[in-house]
């Protein structure tokens, strides 16, 4: 008995980096995966190499800043393995430029991936991940990477500062209202430091 079995996750990012990683580890934990990115290439590929025979992780193309794009990416788990237990947003972009350097362009669309994509798939995952919650012991989870960046002050980026601190208040005051309407969905969030990914932060 694996951890993760009869588990079903939902991992925005997930083609390459921290999320591909996570994928894999639950994969390895006995659970179906289905791996969300823009990258639609590089995620049909992680999804083949951690997914094995049995097609344990399956590749969707996301955008998490569109709506449409995310009902589809649920809509697509629930129909292939009959519901959702975990949703792990984790897509997220480092700008790595100083406040007067970074146009607002470039803001709305850190703003765009970093928080909009959070909120979206809070959302519209939330009826599903209730209903797996109804009857799990432990309920249904979502896990939001946010950053280390996200709980103290950062010299590099403070635009992503803004939006991983925006994660970690989003990420508390959510499990506080799960919590009071019953919906048994556990909400936490993840502060990495820094880790050698594409990202570059
Ligand atoms: N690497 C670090 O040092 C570090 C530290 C703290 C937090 N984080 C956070 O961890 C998460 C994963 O980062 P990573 O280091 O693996 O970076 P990464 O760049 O390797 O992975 C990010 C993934 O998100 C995807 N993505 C970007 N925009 C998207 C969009 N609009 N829709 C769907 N997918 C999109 C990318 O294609 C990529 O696959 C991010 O939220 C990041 O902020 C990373």
């Amino acid at each position: 008995m694996n951890r993760l079995d009869g588990k079903v996750a939902l991992i925005s990012g997930a083609a390459r980096g921290i999320g591909a990683e996570t994928a894999r580890l639950m994969v390895e934990a006995g659970a179906r995966v289905m791996i969300g990115d823009i990258l639609d290439e590089r995620g049909r590929e992680t999804a083949r190499a951690i997914g094995g025979r049995d097609a344990a992780a399956v590749f969707n193309h996301l955008d998490v800043t569109g709506e449409e794009d995310w009902s589809g990416t649920i809509s697509a788990a629930v129909a292939r393995w009959g519901g959702l237990d975990i949703l792990v947003n984790n897509a997220g972009m480092f700008l790595g430029k100083g406040i007067e350097e970074a146009s607002l362009d470039e803001w709305h669309r850190l703003h765009a991936v970093n928080l909009t994509g959070v909120f979206l798939d809070t959302k519209l995952a939330a009826p599903a991940l209730r209903e797996r919650g109804q009857t799990s012991p432990h309920g249904s989870a979502i896990v939001n990477l946010a950053s280390v960046a996200g709980l103290v002050g950062s010299q590099l980026d403070p635009l992503y500062s803004m939006t991983k601190g925006g994660v970690t208040l989003f990420t508390k005051s959510a499990a506080l209202e799960f919590a009071r309407k019953g919906h048994r969905i556990r909400v936490n969030s993840i502060h990495p430091g820094v880790i050698q990914t594409d990202m570059g932060c």
